[in-house]
């Protein structure tokens, strides 16, 4: 069964200001698809062609880096997309309890999570993990994920250049501080409580 585009959970101008709806028509249709497609083309006719995008990526993470990559970014962009909400949202009360015995307090991570964002060297990913309940920061290149059995990521922000060019040319750091804003805490929180990995939808 192919890989499938998942479908933006808001309308491509629910996140204005914070991102356009030319980045995310743009980045969504253009640059998601690109490499669902590619996904696609890599595993057609192979052993791959009915595992799930979680099954492709664990297949390929140390043998096949070219369709490792595409099948990657495929999984990372829907977590992204997932991550973020047009709604106002908190944490749940467990949540919020390892956030504060991990940071100083919620905006201190927040602040963090901007902070190694913006200082990634090229391009990559920032994300909130946990790991076995203690939480972190971790950021990562190219299409890189957490990795390791414990490691199960609660949001991610998407620092490659395309997630913010169009609105804010070379300026990721206003980019991060924006989006930062737009997070959807329930989606972490379910993440959390949860303990496994979200898994990308078929
Ligand atoms: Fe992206």
């Amino acid at each position: 069964m192919a890989i499938t585009l998942m479908p933006l959970p808001y309308a491509p101008d629910a996140l204005q200001p914070a991102i356009s709806a030319d980045t995310l028509n743009t980045h969504h249709g253009k640059h998601h698809k690109t490499y669902v497609d590619k996904t696609n083309q890599a595993i057609a006719g192979t052993a791959l062609a009915d595992h799930s995008l979680e099954q492709i990526i664990a297949a390929t993470r140390t043998s096949d880096k070219k369709v490792f990559n595409q099948a990657a970014q495929t999984w990372n962009h829907g977590f992204y997309w997932a991550s973020l909400s047009p709604e106002s949202t908190k944490p749940s009360a467990d949540l919020a309890a390892a956030i504060s015995s991990a940071f100083s307090s919620h905006q201190d991570m927040v602040e963090q999570l901007i902070t190694q964002g913006a200082e990634h060297f090229g391009s990559g990913w920032v994300w909130l993990v946990s790991k076995a309940g203690e939480l972190a920061i971790e950021a990562t290149h190219d299409a890189g994920q957490p990795e390791g059995e414990d490691a199960n990521p609660l949001l991610v922000l998407d620092v490659w250049e395309h997630a913010y060019y169009l609105d804010r040319k070379q300026d990721r750091k206003a980019y991060l501080k924006a989006v930062s804003g737009k997070i959807d805490w329930q989606f972490a929180s379910e993440n959390f409580a949860r303990q496994s990995r979200w898994t990308y939808p078929r």
